[in-house]
């Protein structure tokens, strides 16, 4: 183990360069001008894991590519064969995504998002944090035993989609076809957070997600606002009143059935929510809200990861260039996601929205929906051996006791391990909490980046032992 700890030690440098070779693809999922992008950063991922010793293959898919790696002569084993060769070593999982959230506004960053910048122990770009450096660190652990001649107590199979901020789907089908070849007994996940660099955390429950767009068509053109004011319904002002009359002045969704499933938190577990190290006040700085808002009788970290909600990503309608120009806009549209909790169904979630925004839509226009990707909660026993092996993998790497603590993102894909491959994820974030992920200036911190890689290191000495 010494070997493998001096070996990170001394190669930082470079590991920092490559970092910054990663960071440069413009991988953005949802913008399908990138599509050559995210290929050629595949593509360079094949290539940066061949170069460790990882035994790689690009896989195609009806979307982006996906990247397959494993250590060397590992062999995928479970149910009755797994029981026949006690031998075999236990083999694992570790997920993570090429693809990175849109870098609009670019006029807020610092510098180019795809031009990664170091200042002091902290580095810009867009992926930095979510998810390109949480996963690398996985990487470089890997590669210092590879290099060093240690051997790995477990076989790994590394699994870098490009679709994981869209939701994942060609992943999702990739598990059924490899279902044989990725059986494994858990999958490990750097791509959630921490409180705070003296927080460790073991993430064991992530929010679902049910996106959908929503717009409302008034007159079959823009019309002058003056020569028609007043005798039409504009579908701006149609749909701020329609999404106004979804939220009460509580905080609370007011769409029948909305909260129908879901799973109250336990006491314990609010108790545990009471231990950790945010205080409404610094997370108020942090965000430079003039006053936090959130469901009545909740904290603001239950509200964050425990509660469900409906939240208005984007709202497009009429003029938006310089100056003004009085018209009435021909449509309004919101992108709209709601976040999920445990024992919701998202398709009875979407159900209960559509027939609300039917009932309350005016008569003066017409409503279309347009269904987008979905996804259930995830939430696992904190308590099994192998969530106690990930703690002391991170006690030993950070220096400090780990907590555990829900998550309020979404990583589509987890439900669909632990359905078709029937494993568990570990959730071991490295993101700190004002690491701007999916925001201008995302970052990442280096301390974060070398402790992660003694977590992995760490990490499978301990799931083997
Ligand atoms: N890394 C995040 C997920 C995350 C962030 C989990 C913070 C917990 C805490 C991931 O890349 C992400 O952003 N997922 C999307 C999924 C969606 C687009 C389907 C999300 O949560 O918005
Ligand atoms: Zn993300």
């Amino acid at each position: 183990m010494q070997l493998v700890l001096d070996y990170l030690k001394q190669n930082q440098p470079r590991f920092l360069a490559e970092f910054c070779d990663y960071l440069r693809f413009p991988s953005v999922s949802a913008q399908p001008q990138h599509k050559k992008d995210l290929h050629a950063c595949a593509e360079w991922l094949v290539a940066h894991c061949r170069q460790i010793g990882l035994e790689t293959k690009l896989c195609a898919t009806n979307g982006h590519p996906i990247v397959v790696a494993k250590t060397p002569g590992s062999k995928a084993e479970s149910g009755k064969r797994k029981a026949e060769n006690k031998l075999r070593k236990p083999h694992y999982l570790v997920y993570g995504h090429y693809d990175v959230q849109p870098p609009e506004p670019l006029e807020l960053w610092s510098s180019p998002p795809f031009e990664p910048r170091i200042v002091g122990k902290i580095i810009y770009a867009r992926g930095s944090t979510d998810n390109k450096g949480q996963n690398f660190a996985h990487l470089k652990a890997v590669e210092a035993y590879l290099k060093t001649g240690t051997p790995l107590p477990c076989d790994l199979t590394f699994v870098i989609e490009g679709e994981e901020e869209v939701g994942s789907e060609s992943l999702s089908d990739f598990l059924k076809t490899n279902r044989r070849e990725l059986a494994c007994e858990a999958v490990v996940i750097s791509d959630t957070g921490m409180p705070s660099p003296k927080h460790p955390a073991l993430g064991y429950s992530l929010r679902g997600i049910i996106a959908f767009e929503i717009t409302l068509h008034g007159p079959a053109r823009d019309l002058h606002s003056g020569g028609f004011g007043g005798a039409v319904d504009n579908p701006a002002m149609a749909l701020s009143q329609l999404l106004a009359q979804l939220r009460d002045k509580n905080g609370r969704i007011t769409i029948p059935g909305f909260y129908d499933d879901v799973a109250p938190l336990s006491a314990y577990e609010r108790k545990e929510y009471a231990r950790l190290p945010v205080t409404d006040a610094s997370l108020q700085k942090m965000i430079g809200v003039k006053k936090l808002f959130g469901e009545r009788g909740f904290t603001s970290s239950e509200q964050r990861s425990a509660r469900p909600t409906f939240e208005i990503n984007g709202l497009t309608s009429g003029y938006q260039g310089e100056g003004s120009k009085t018209i009435i806009p021909s449509w309004a549209r919101a992108k709209i996601t709601c976040r999920l909790v445990p024992n919701q169904k998202p398709e009875h979630v979407r159900k209960a929205v559509v027939a609300h925004l039917k009932k309350i839509c005016p008569p003066t226009v017409r409503l279309e929906i347009e269904a987008g990707h979905g996804a259930e909660a995830y939430l696992v026993s904190p308590t099994g051996p192998q969530a106690q092996a990930a703690l002391r993998a991170l006690e030993k790497a950070f220096g400090c006791k780990p907590i555990l603590m829900r998550e309020g993102g979404s990583i589509p894909i987890v439900n669909q391990f632990k359905k078709i491959l029937g494993a568990d994820s570990l959730l071991l974030g490295l993101g700190l909490p004002d690491d701007n992920a999916h925001s201008p200036n995302e970052k990442f911190h280096l301390d974060c980046f070398e402790k992660g890689q003694r977590m992995s290191a760490y990490l499978w000495q301990e799931l083997a032992g």
